[in-house]
């Protein structure tokens, strides 16, 4: 049994990564001390953070911890001995193993008699592929009651495949009606389309279409054609890298290919990380694993729901064992909230009173913290209350160095 309280960090030590500026010697401080309460690293552009971020990360590969990079501008490509996926080329998100929900917030749908209609439609489309084994969509009118429960029946835990495309098409199959008069037969699912309500959703259909083909969808969705590259299952990494002890590997999800495209970006942050949080609930281990989210004023400005995956790290994730680094430009970028949750911080420069405030350090520092050059922060662990002045000593991986592949 895993004890719910605390995983920690084995016995690993940063030993020459932060020194002292003011005693001039390197600090000794435990990765559990670093780390288990998750680390907050903020500073302006150019301050620091990504590299302090790739010392810690080198460390604890060093020391064998598992790690998990999640990359949105696909700066992490120097690091080695790492299974690295991007995501929208060799990995995707397999629908099967998507909640309706989330399938909803990748294409985006919206419109209420859409989102009542959804899960009836992935159903059919389920039925269609797993028991009926026909393409198309899956025609529910005149089709008896009886005949579609027991194809629901039939339908295992496992027969989650659908075909995609075909969920415009098929959301319209759902809109039946039977007979408005005595033709009216209640032993079909239904006898005609509802036309009105067909019509009231008519632009949101297209506008469904209209993504499913979008290419970034496509990519992010569905399995490539292309049998010679190994397309992966995020899921199936995820899992993986959090459920066995790592070796030598770690795995970086490069999100560059989406880096444009906020929402879409902060929707698949949140899918990851809950993703992780539920993979992590379902099979306890008792060793922790560390994740990296670099440049995460991405994802966290505006508050909404889509910063769930994220909050319920910081929150929850440290019963589990995980353990979140999280980079961002700004403190102003975390809900104050969540600021209180950071047991440790790595303060590069930041250059006003109010967003030192927000990090809520008693000692009065501002003026000094808007002086540090690059390379230099102000360091706070969860075990001590006072700030350290630190720089923090420069990675030396090599940029050019390509990744080993992953024996699977
Ligand atoms: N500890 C250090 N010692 C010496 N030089 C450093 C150090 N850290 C960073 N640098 C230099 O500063 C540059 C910017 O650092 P880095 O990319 O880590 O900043 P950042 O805070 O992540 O910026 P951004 O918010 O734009 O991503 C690096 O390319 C490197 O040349
Ligand atoms: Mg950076």
């Amino acid at each position: 049994m895993v004890n719910k309280q605390k995983i920690t960090n084995s016995k690993l030590t940063f030993e020459n990564q932060f020194l002292d500026i003011d005693e001039k010697k390197y600090l000794s401080v435990s990765a559990d001390e670093l780390l288990s309460q998750h680390l907050l690293i903020t500073g302006v552009t150019g301050s620091g953070k990504s590299s302090t971020a790739l010392t810690i990360i080198e460390r604890l590969k060093k020391g064998q911890q598992n790690v998990i990079v999640l990359d949105p501008t696909g700066e992490y490509q120097s690091i080695p001995e790492v299974h690295r996926v991007v995501l929208g080329d060799d990995a995707f998100f397999d629908i099967s193993n998507l909640s309706d929900l989330q399938i909803a917030q990748f294409l985006n749908i919206t419109n209420k008699y859409l989102l009542d209609k959804l899960p009836t439609a992935i159903k059919s489309l389920q039925i269609q592929h797993n028991i009926i084994g026909q393409s198309g969509v899956y025609r529910k009118i005149n089709r008896q009651q009886s005949e579609h429960d027991r194809f629901l029946s039939q339908l295992k835990l496992s027969d989650k495949y659908f075909d995609l495309n075909l969920l415009a098409n098929q959301l319209q199959e759902e809109f039946i009606l039977p007979y408005a008069d005595e033709r009216a037969d209640f032993t079909l699912l239904g006898q005609v389309y509802d036309n009105a309500t067909i019509a009231q959703v008519w632009s949101n259909l297209n506008d469904l279409k209209q993504t499913l083909q979008n290419e970034q969808v496509q990519s992010l969705l569905t399995r490539s054609n292309n049998s010679k590259i190994v397309h992966y299952d995020i899921r199936y990494l995820l899992r993986l890298f959090i459920t066995r002890r790592a070796s030598k590997q770690s795995l970086v999800v490069d999100l560059s290919l989406f880096s444009h495209n906020k929402q879409l970006n902060k929707l698949i942050i949140d899918i990851l990380t809950n993703l992780m949080m539920s993979i992590r609930e379902n099979y306890p281990q008792e060793f922790p694993v560390v994740v990296l989210i670099d440049e995460a004023h991405r994802y966290l400005t505006d508050i909404t729901n889509e910063n769930q995956g994220i909050f319920s790290i910081v929150r929850e994730g440290r019963k589990l064992g995980l353990d979140l680094i999280l980079s961002t430009q700004s403190p102003m970028d975390v809900p104050v909230e969540l600021i209180g949750q950071f047991g440790s911080l790595i303060i590069h420069r930041i250059n006003t009173k109010q967003e030192i405030q927000r990090l809520m350090i008693n000692e009065d520092i501002a003026g000094l913290i808007a002086t540090l050059s690059v390379g230099e922060a102000y360091l706070k662990t969860n075990q001590k209350k006072s700030l350290k002045r630190i720089k923090s000593v420069f990675s030396e991986i090599n940029h050019d160095t390509s990744n080993v592949s992953f024996d699977l």
